[in-house]
This record gives C-alpha cells, structure tokens and sequence, in this order.
C-alpha cells in the first residue's frame, strides 16, 4: 500500500517511471526482508532488483529531460494545455498520398521516424513494406530512433525488429542528426515531442529535452489523426514549417496507402 501511496501522482504516460519505480521499490523491500529473515542471497538479488529499477527510472527521467521529483510530484501539460494548443493549430499544409508518392519518386534518402503512436496504429509492419518498395528503388532508407520515443526504454527498437527492419537501418538520434540535412525526405510516423523545436528554446515544458532534427530535411511528412499534442501538451512548431505537410489518419491506414500509392505512381 505504502508502494503504491508513493507513485500515485504520477500522471497517465509517465506511467512506465512509475512501473520502474515500483520494480525498484520490490527489490528494496526484498532486500531489507533479507535483513530480517537472515538470508544473504536475497538482500543480495532484492539489491540488484532495486538498483536496476532506480537505474532504469533515472535513464528514462534524463531522457524526458525531467527531474524525478517533476515526474513523481505531477505530469506534464494536461487537458488545458492541449484544448489551448488546438485552437492555435491554423496554417498547417496537408498531403495525399499521390503528393507524397510524388515526392518520394523524386528522393534519393527517406528516413522514418517512428514514435508512440507507430505503436499505437501496430504500424510497423506497414512501415517496412513501405521501406522496402523505395529499397527496392535503390532510395537510402534508415529509421531514426530517439532514446525516449514511446513510451518504455527501446520501444520502436522491439516494434521495429519485431517486423525484422534490419538493424543497420536503425540509426540512433546523436549518429543521425547531423545528417538530416543531406536527407530528401522524412516521414514521422505517429511521433510528436521527439521531433518538436520547441525543445531548442530555453524555456518551455520541454526545454532542453534532445530532439531528432527532422525540420532539417527538405520535405517533412507527419502522420498523425489530428492536431493533438504528444505526451508533453505542448503545441509542436514543426507542423507549421513551410516544408512540412501533415497527412491526417491512423499510421497503419495510411502508411498502407501510402505504399499503394507508390506503386501506382510508379506503375
Ligand atoms: P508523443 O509525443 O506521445 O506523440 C505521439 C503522437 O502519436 C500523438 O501526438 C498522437 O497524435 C499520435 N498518435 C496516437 N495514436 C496514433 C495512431 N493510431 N495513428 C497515428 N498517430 C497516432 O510520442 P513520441 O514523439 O514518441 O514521444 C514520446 C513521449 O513520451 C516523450 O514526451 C517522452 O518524454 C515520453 N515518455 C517516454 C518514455 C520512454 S522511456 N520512451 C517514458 C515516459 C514518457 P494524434 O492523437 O493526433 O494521432
């Protein structure tokens, strides 16, 4: 009970902090239960259980750029903050998928970043038929993976080797940042505050929090079902830019549509 007392101001998708904290609390709690009973074998694993559970919370707080008292005193954002950033969404560009698949016939380098709502849409499959009709075009295909995309640690990786992407197309955020601006097109598939700019500005609910520079590239395609923001509730600049367009629907529906377009286009 005392456990649980401790994580329940946790907000809805901080959640994953939370189930780490509690793991790491069971290992604690098995330990000092070691003292007790006198048995060295499980102070010593109830150890390793707690520090690898505080291990994990604190890698996952880092990456979200919050402090662990952030996360365990209140969430990020809230209904105000998203009903106030929807009235704000106005000029955004949208695309079909006869413009994108007009725009990939010209691309020589895709990268697809998945996010939270990939997972979601069960999308990755979709994503790599996709991937696999430009490869078969000889276009460059990488997959940028950004450490908190998700909502657990490794998230798209597990989505993305659970659809056997190949793992040399999985680059990480520090090796593929650099390189967004050589990069023809991105498709941004259900992810909303890892590639959001805010981020670069030195104040704001995420302010400082590392980003995959995808407003870099030369055409940015964002699938998502609205205007809605992401974990964080904070409205995301990037949908604004003159080079990027949305494409609105569930990821899976329209990363299929997407490869039909690109067949018919080409055919
Ligand atoms: P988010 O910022 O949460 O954005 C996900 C987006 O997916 C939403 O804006 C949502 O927009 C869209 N979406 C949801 N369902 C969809 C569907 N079926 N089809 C298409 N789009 C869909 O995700 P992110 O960019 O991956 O960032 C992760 C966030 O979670 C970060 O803020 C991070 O700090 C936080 N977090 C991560 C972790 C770890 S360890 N990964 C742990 C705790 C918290 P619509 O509703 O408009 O579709």
């Amino acid at each position: 009970l005392l456990r649980s007392c401790l994580v329940l101001p946790i907000g809805g998708a901080a959640m994953p902090v939370g189930v780490s904290l509690l793991n790491s609390y069971s290992g604690i709690a098995g330990a000092f239960a070691g003292f007790v009973i006198k048995s060295p074998l499980l102070i010593v694993v109830g150890a390793m259980v707690g520090a690898a559970g505080l291990i994990l919370t604190q890698i996952m707080c880092k990456a979200m750029n919050r402090s662990l008292t952030n996360v365990l005193l209140g969430g990020m954002g809230g209904d105000e903050a998203v009903a106030e950033d929807a009235r704000d969404y106005t000029s955004i560009k949208q695309a079909g998928p006869e413009e994108v698949a007009m725009v990939l016939d010209g691309a020589s380098s895709v990268v697809f970043v998945p996010g939270y709502g990939l997972a979601v849409a069960q999308a990755q499959h979709a994503v790599r038929e996709l991937a696999d009709l430009l490869i078969t075009r000889d276009v460059q295909v990488r997959y940028a993976i950004h450490p908190v995309a998700g909502r657990m640690p490794g998230h798209m990786n597990v989505l993305l080797a659970e659809s056997d992407v190949p793992y040399d197309q999985l680059w990480e955020m520090e090796r593929i940042n650099g390189d967004f601006k050589n990069t023809d097109v991105v498709i941004v598939v259900g992810a909303n505050d890892v590639v959001n700019p805010a981020a670069r500005e030195p104040s704001g609910p995420i302010a400082g929090m590392p980003i995959l520079d995808v407003d870099r590239a030369k055409h940015v395609f964002v699938i998502k079902r609205s205007m809605s923001t992401g974990f964080a509730g904070v409205q995301n600049p990037l949908f604004f830019h003159d080079n990027t367009m949305m494409i609105f629907g569930d990821a899976k529906k329209v990363m299929i549509q997407l490869a039909e377009a690109v067949r018919d286009y080409a055919a």
